[in-house]
């Protein structure tokens, strides 16, 4: 990739500052996850809670053991899915405790590992000294941002550079496996399902899902209120369909794939909604979507969504 290309944005992540980065599931908000106030400026541009911690990036396999600790089923997940839509959550080496900043894991003695698909990122990554922590570019509960035209204005405005990739290809933010030794549980559902990696791995996660620190409250919201599982539109409603058959009636319809397919949905989950919600509508109606492979990962997001804000 042209260094030149990347120049602005590589001397704004070295001095500290906050940059947009495109990876194949949303974009993210980077900062040098070395540096402490660069850290405490990305959740203050957020508005995230203290006790939510951060997905730390990285170039390839070899950076992350600096930081976390490795077992056979780590190594083997790394191997196969990396560079890719996978969060290992790995027991911390004393490198990261010593040079990471505290408020990357806020206060777990784990840490979350990442290395995404997106070319121009794995150039960034490629050419900085230190990992990237970078959660989801939106403003903390908001949508999740798969376009640059997502980007909320708020959050824009703590930001030194925007790094265009295109639209991200998969649409949904990476599924989180914490390693325990050779077991493993999921932490958050993603285009990674629970049985790809059930039948890779040969053995079951430990638990049912348990949910990541970040992922209990009200998530991945709308302005306007969304009604699950429905097919009764009215007039006043914004349809988000699914599949070949869809209700007639609503003042406007998106349909996250007429072919009914589960992949091509979850790419246009985040666009879909942020379309349907600048509509001067009175609800979001969606339809249902199966609860099954990438359908879990789909209506988990959109469950949240639908939570009512004083959960
Ligand atoms: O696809 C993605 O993962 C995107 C792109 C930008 O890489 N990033 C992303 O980050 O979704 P964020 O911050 O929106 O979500 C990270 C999730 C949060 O729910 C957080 O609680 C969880 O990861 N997490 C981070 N560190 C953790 C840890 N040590 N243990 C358990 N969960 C952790
Ligand atoms: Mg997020």
């Amino acid at each position: 990739m042209d260094p030149f290309f990347l120049a602005d944005g590589l001397v704004a992540l070295q001095s500290g500052a906050l940059v947009i980065i495109p990876t194949e599931t949303v974009y993210g908000l980077a900062a040098d996850a070395t540096n402490p106030k660069a850290i405490a400026a990305l959740y203050a541009a957020k508005g995230r809670p203290a006790t939510n911690p951060l997905i730390v990036h990285v170039a390839d396999k070899a950076a992350a053991q600096r930081w976390g600790m490795f077992s056979e089923t780590a190594h083997k997940l790394a191997d196969a899915f990396w560079p890719g839509p996978l969060t290992l959550v790995l027991p911390m080496t004393p490198e990261a405790k010593e040079h990471l900043a505290p408020a990357v894991t806020a206060g777990q003695n784990t840490l979350a590992l990442r290395m995404p698909q997106h070319p121009l990122t794995l150039a960034v990554l490629r050419s900085l000294p230190f990992p990237l922590a970078a959660p989801s570019a939106n403003l903390s509960n908001q949508l999740s941002p798969t376009r640059i035209h997502h980007l909320h204005s708020d959050l824009l405005a703590h930001v030194a550079h925007v790094w265009d990739g295109g639209p991200c290809i998969q649409g949904l933010e990476s599924t989180i496996v914490q390693v325990i030794g050779d077991n493993w549980a999921l932490l958050r559902h993603g285009i990674l399902t629970q049985e790809d990696l059930t039948t890779f791995l040969k053995t079951p996660p430990l638990s049912a899902t348990t949910a990541a620190p970040g992922q209990s409250l009200r998530h991945y919201a709308p302005q306007h209120p969304m009604i699950l599982n429905s097919t009764i539109v009215g007039p006043e409603d914004a349809l988000l369909a699914f599949g070949p058959q869809v209700p007639a009636g609503g003042m406007i319809t998106r349909n996250l794939s007429v072919r009914g397919n589960l992949n091509e949905a979850a790419a246009h989950l985040f666009d879909a909604l942020h379309t349907l919600d600048q509509w001067p509508c009175q609800r979001i109606v969606v339809m249902p979507i199966p609860e099954a492979g990438v359908g879990l990962a789909i209506n988990e997001r959109l469950r949240k969504g639908a939570a009512r804000a004083t959960l």
